[in-house]
């Protein structure tokens, strides 16, 4: 490989892996499964080994993920919390090992071998031995403070139990969920005709997010804790007696580990965790192995991102051989095209799979997938099957590379490709494709609600050609409907009043069903009760948005640019001109002659008396406005205790500093 080659792919996989962990810790909606992430991780790892002057400080490889989300204060750790080093092969594990023993040549090395539960790393904080704080890892320094989600979790004490904890403990472990847990919630979303989670992992992280706690209380996490963070007093010289000790602390920990004393021991717990982890009711995506005596542990110090002691051994997901019979391509509703492999059926854990994603055109050239090829797919969790790669030696002879469509397959129009973005789109918004998707998504539960307007009968409506967009639904008659099949006089006649009742429908609804990139129902119901208006919220500018609680950056970007295309213009003039509702009512919240009016409030760490919410509402009420960040437009920070970075960075800009008083006195006419 040239310096040139291995530049341009240096670049690329940045941009991969950017995208993907923003999909994985953001979004908790993983494209690829952990296994080819940690593939192209250790491939720009060796490229950045192999050409020493490509190396960066911000590359992924030198970096662990950040999982900070709106809408959450963020907290610094007192102690890092780190990630690990990991691997899939033997031989890996075995130089690990090697390794570590070298270090120290005059003692006997033992490790403990831990399971690795998938889920979401947590710091618990008590002090005096009472929970005081909860946070995400975060970006390994701060975290998202998640307190009043984890309280909801009933395993974790408020008080520990029995003596002799150290005054202020961080404690880490990991919050997860059963696959029973997952699957009653995957049953009840998709009832509801919402996106489904595509495994509890990613289920797990997403509550632990919810701005509502009482939504968290819904849905049962787990927790296990595995190690320790800050200590005011050192009290273990073994990791093996840390998980007995949290026990009698009242903490939960994993019921199975291994204390190895060589290689071999350690790879045969491996081999029977491996085992096991079939029969758990949790999802377990490998061991951990540590270094079992805590001094050498801080002898052997850590890299940039994690520890020289301990390592991942994660295990491989299921692969298959099969053949690639057809590549498609899919449309979206957003119109991004998705190419598909459909392949000669083949059991793959458990299941028959006879399809597979291809991801983007990139993957496919740089895979170079062709007709014909026989190729190795994997599943792992519930993440589509993919293909990971070609078997060269069985490809065909006369294969040819493929080609990727230049044009849609449904509408004909010229595909494109935007700067920065991996997915090819088709650029016409009208496309058939689109139209069914962003019906079959406006008349569903959790937008319009529209009852007898499923799949099918949308699919007829586009195909007849009787329905173009989303306004050409408020013009059907229930003649027109007569002529679709199973459609009778009266099947009709209920279909048109239903859709007819749907203008009189929430406006978040409306919102939601436009199907604007990224703004789901929560988001939806977020810009309604500031806006009030869809023409406001047309008419707002980007850093508006992005200051809104619950919005961010990429949407309020997404907001923007839906709102300033042409065709969706005349589409919401459409929709209005059919009377769908507009504007949502005040209700009561916010005023506009109140003693705060026009004055902006970001709020931190806990106050004496009231809740976040609570304090929302007379801020809002007396006239006020609440947003998520401070910056020089923000005119007072009302700070309880424990108080995290907003508090630093409004000092900073000198903002008038205010406590749950004085907020009390401000809002009084
Ligand atoms: S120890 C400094 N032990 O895996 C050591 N982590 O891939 C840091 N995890 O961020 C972690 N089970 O979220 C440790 N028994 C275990 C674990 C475990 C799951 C997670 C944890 C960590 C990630 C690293």
């Amino acid at each position: 490989m040239t310096y040139a080659e291995a530049k341009e792919r240096v670049v690329r996989l940045r941009e991969d892996l950017q995208r993907h962990d923003e999909l994985y810790y953001r979004q908790n909606s993983p494209e690829i499964s952990d296994q080819e992430y940690d593939r192209l991780k250790k491939e720009l790892a060796e490229l950045e080994e192999r050409f020493p002057s490509l190396q960066d400080t911000n590359s992924p490889t030198r970096q662990v993920g950040d999982d900070r989300a709106e809408g959450f204060e963020t907290y610094r750790h007192r102690e890092p919390m780190m990630s690990l080093d990991n691997t899939y092969s033997e031989e890996e594990l075995k130089s690990f090992f090697q390794r570590v023993q070298k270090l120290f040549p005059s003692k006997n090395c033992a490790f403990l071998v831990e399971p690795k539960l998938d889920g979401v790393a947590v710091s618990l904080t008590y002090e005096k031995g009472r929970l005081v704080r909860a946070v995400t890892r975060g970006n390994g320094v701060e975290g998202d403070n998640i307190t009043k989600n984890v309280q909801t979790i009933e395993e974790i004490p408020h008080r520990l139990a029995g003596s002799g904890w150290p005054e202020v403990m961080e404690v880490r472990g990991e919050i997860f969920m059963t696959f029973a847990e997952f699957s009653r919630i995957n049953a009840e979303r998709e009832k509801n005709g919402q996106a489904l989670y595509a495994n509890p992992r990613n289920l797990a992280a997403g509550t632990v997010k919810l701005l509502d706690a009482r939504e968290v209380a819904q849905r049962d996490l787990q927790i296990v804790l595995y190690g320790l963070g800050y200590l005011s007093d050192e009290v273990f010289a073994e990791q093996a007696k840390i998980a007995p000790k949290l026990w009698e602390w009242g903490l939960p920990v994993a019921d199975w580990t291994h204390l190895a004393g060589d290689f071999e021991e350690a790879w045969n717990a491996i081999q029977e965790l491996d085992e096991l982890r079939r029969t758990l009711p949790f999802p377990t995506d490998g061991a951990v192995l540590k270094l079992n005596d805590r001094d050498l542990q801080r002898e052997a110090g850590a890299t940039a991102k994690a520890p020289r002691w301990a390592i991942a051994y994660k295990f491989s997901a299921e692969q298959a051989e099969t053949v690639v019979e057809e590549i498609v391509v899919q449309v979206g509703r957003t119109g991004a095209v998705t190419p598909v492999a459909n392949l000669r059926p083949v059991l793959l854990a458990g299941t028959t799979v006879s399809r597979a994603t291809l991801h983007n055109r990139d993957e496919i050239e740089r895979k170079d997938v062709r007709l014909g090829d026989t190729v190795v797919v994997e599943k792992a969790g519930e993440i589509i099957p993919a293909v990971v790669r070609v078997v060269i030696d069985k490809r065909p002879q006369e294969s040819e590379p493929y080609a990727f469509p230049t044009h849609c397959p449904e509408c004909g129009t010229e595909l494109v490709r935007l700067p920065g973005e991996a997915a090819t789109r088709c650029p016409n918004l009208s496309c058939p494709a689109q139209v069914r998707r962003r019906l079959r998504h406006f008349a569903s539960r959790v937008c319009l609600d529209i009852e007898g307007l499923g799949e099918a009968v949308v699919d007829q409506l586009v195909d007849r050609g009787m329905v173009k967009d989303l306004a050409d639904l408020y013009d059907l008659q229930a003649e027109d409907l007569e002529r679709l099949e199973k459609f009778a006089r009266k099947s009709s006649e209920n279909l048109v009043r239903a859709i007819d009742q749907s203008r009189e429908k929430e406006l978040w609804r409306l919102v939601h069903g436009l199907g604007i990139q990224h703004v789901g129902a929560t988001a939806a119901k977020d810009l309604v009760r500031h806006f009030k208006s869809l023409d406001r919220l047309a008419n707002a500018d980007e850093s508006e948005l992005a200051e809104l609680h619950g919005v961010g950056d990429v949407m309020a970007r997404s907001i923007v640019t839906y709102f300033a295309n042409e065709q969706n213009r005349e589409l919401l003039a459409r929709l209005k001109a059919r009377g769908l509702k507009w504007e949502e009512g005040d209700d009561g919240k916010e005023t506009t002659n109140g003693p705060l009016q026009g004055k902006t409030f970001v709020l931190t760490g806990t106050l004496p008396h009231h809740t976040r919410e609570e304090a929302t509402a007379l801020i809002e009420k007396a006239g006020g406005k609440v947003t998520s960040s401070v910056t020089k437009k923000t005119d007072y920070l009302l700070a309880g205790t424990d108080a995290g970075s907003k508090l630093t960075k409004a000092q900073k800009l000198g903002i008038t500093i205010i406590e749950e008083n004085d907020l009390l006195k401000l809002t009084k006419t």
